[in-house]
């Protein structure tokens, strides 16, 4: 039960490292807090709140699919000991977010529960939230233990939950679908990892294909959105892509992340190989 405590490694020791990422993950709901108290949340503040808290829930979700990767290509052995809060953190934020939408419907749960039943993109976000719950409570080590070999399966369910997210995120956002394209590119750079060839999982060389895809992925549904929903021909969205005057598309800055990961992986390696981080080093670091 040692391992289990927020701030605590697996050996019992207190946790740098999860302790900055407990208070970051924290920080959301304080900093949303405050800006409530300040009346600093624009003419319709409960909307906002229900904005932020979708956000981070998304945002935590796909930060917690990312530990495995991380582990591999940053070869990060420690970071695997987040992947529990940060998934739990994805669902208290989601939670939250269900909490205020029933705020701003001045707790009408009859209204709610009609409102989720009748609009796709609420009944959506709510089996994803349904998905996040049960993940979230059969994270623990009791858990893990009493259902065994399935346990990894039922929690492979959070790519789909995540699918979700992310396309309840879509619907949602209407005109603009710049933040879902984004999150969708680099979800999509998760997804082609996870169905590396097991060996390569842990190479270098297939960072830099897996960036170009998840962009070109990213540029992919974002033209397919708008033809879709505003009839806007696709290759003059692909196009805007070149244009840097407005700032970075998301595929852009899906292929940046990407290669700035594969920077660091490589810079990894090679402060490895001269001596300066020898591999066990790099595991307990
Ligand atoms: C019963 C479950 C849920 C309900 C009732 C719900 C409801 C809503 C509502 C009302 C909005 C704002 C729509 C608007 O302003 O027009 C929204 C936005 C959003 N929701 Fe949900 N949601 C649910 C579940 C989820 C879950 C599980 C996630 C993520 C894991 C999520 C992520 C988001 C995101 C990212 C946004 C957009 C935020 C933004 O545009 O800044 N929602 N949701």
């Amino acid at each position: 039960m040692r391992a289990t405590a927020p701030v605590r490694d697996p050996a019992g020791r207190f946790s740098w490292l999860k302790a900055a990422v407990l208070v970051f993950a924290l920080s959301h709901a304080v900093v949303l807090l405050l800006r409530w108290q300040a009346h600093d949340l624009g003419p319709r503040p409960i909307t906002e709140a229900i904005h932020v808290t979708g956000l981070w829930a998304v945002r935590f979700l796909l930060l917690s699919l990312a530990v495995t990767p991380a582990r591999a290509v940053l070869d990060w052995g420690r970071v695997v000991m987040l992947r529990r809060m940060l998934g739990v953190t994805a669902a208290c934020y989601a939670g939250a977010h269900l909490m205020l939408y029933a705020l701003d419907q001045q707790w009408h749960w009859l209204h709610v529960a009609s409102e989720i039943a009748l609009r796709f993109y609420l009944t959506i976000g709510f089996v994803a939230l349904l998905g996040l719950t049960a993940l979230a409570v059969t994270s623990t080590d009791g858990w893990q233990r009493r259902l065994g070999a399935r346990w990894k399966r039922l929690h492979r369910l959070a790519y789909g939950i995540a699918v979700l997210a992310l396309f309840h995120y879509a619907i949602q956002s209407k005109a603009d679908v710049t933040g879902a394209v984004l999150l969708a590119g680099l979800f999509a750079w998760l997804m082609y990892w996870r169905v590396l060839k097991r060996r390569w999982q842990q190479k270098l060389w297939p960072l830099v294909p897996l960036a170009l895809g998840a962009a070109a992925t990213a540029s992919v549904i974002e033209a397919g959105w708008y033809a879709v929903r505003n009839h806007v021909d696709p290759l003059l969205v692909w196009s805007a892509n070149l244009d840097l005057s407005y700032g970075p598309r998301p595929a852009v800055w899906v292929l940046i992340v990407g290669l700035l990961l594969a920077g660091v992986a490589g810079l990894r390696r090679w402060r490895r190989r001269r001596g300066a981080l020898p591999r066990g080093a790099v595991r307990r670091a």
